[in-house]
């Protein structure tokens, strides 16, 4: 880990990696957000104002941005401390930011495992997010930021561990972000998936919301 006066960064094998959800600021303009396939898989119809989430494989925090951006609070769990340093440290330069303020206000990082931090809940929350490391392909090639988590975190070995944890902790949906090709998470068939060009978001709905079933 390097701290300068830039902030926090990890620096590895010649490649230097920092948080930075300042790059996401054109993803949330208003007329760009309601076009994020995230924020569509986890619009709730006849929504609250005060709809929440949990983002449950925070990583550096980019998901969670554009659902706090969409309006959720969002928890972030990041069970990796040295991730959790570099989100941190992101969260706190993000909330100084004129475009990013608002939003990171609302988004509440917490250190440790899901599985865990979805059990000690206090009330169910309205979407939880899934998006563990999944084994390398394409996508993971083509990012040398994903690379350089990969060499902190193996591929998720605890899956149905996970979506058991998530739904347990009663959301009115579970959102599942995998490749577009990649296998259903712990091999659980959503209720139904939204498809973009490299990944797809598997929504879990809980049965008194009412199921359905739907394909890309
Ligand atoms: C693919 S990254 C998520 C990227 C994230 N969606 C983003 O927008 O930056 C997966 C992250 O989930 C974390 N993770 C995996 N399993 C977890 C668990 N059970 N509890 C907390 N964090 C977990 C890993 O440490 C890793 O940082």
């Amino acid at each position: 880990m390097l701290v300068d006066g830039q902030g926090v960064s990890l620096v590895r094998d010649g490649m230097r990696l920092k948080g930075d959800l300042e790059r996401m600021a054109r993803r949330i303009r208003p007329d760009a957000l309601g076009r994020e396939l995230l924020v569509r898989a986890a619009r709730i119809k006849g929504g609250s104002e005060s709809l929440t989430a949990v983002d449950a494989t925070a990583g550096l925090g980019e998901d969670a941005l554009l659902l706090a951006a969409a309006g959720f609070s969002v928890t972030l769990c990041e069970r990796d401390p040295v991730i959790a340093a570099l989100l941190r440290d992101s969260l706190d330069r993000a909330a100084a930011s004129a475009v990013l303020a608002r939003a990171v206000e609302r988004m509440r990082l917490v250190e440790g495992d899901s599985v865990d931090v979805l059990h000690r809940l206090d009330a169910s929350p309205d979407v939880v997010l899934l998006d563990p490391m999944f084994p390398g392909g394409k996508r993971a090639a083509a990012k040398k930021k994903l690379q350089l988590i990969q060499t902190l975190e193996a591929p998720c070995d605890d899956e149905g561990k996970l979506v058991a944890a998530a739904m347990a902790a009663g959301p009115r949906k579970v959102v599942i972000k995998r490749p577009a090709k990649g296998p259903w998470l712990a091999g659980i068939e959503p209720d139904y998936s939204l498809c973009g060009k490299a990944v797809r978001y598997d929504c879990l709905v809980a049965p008194c919301y009412g199921r359905h079933r739907g394909a890309c």
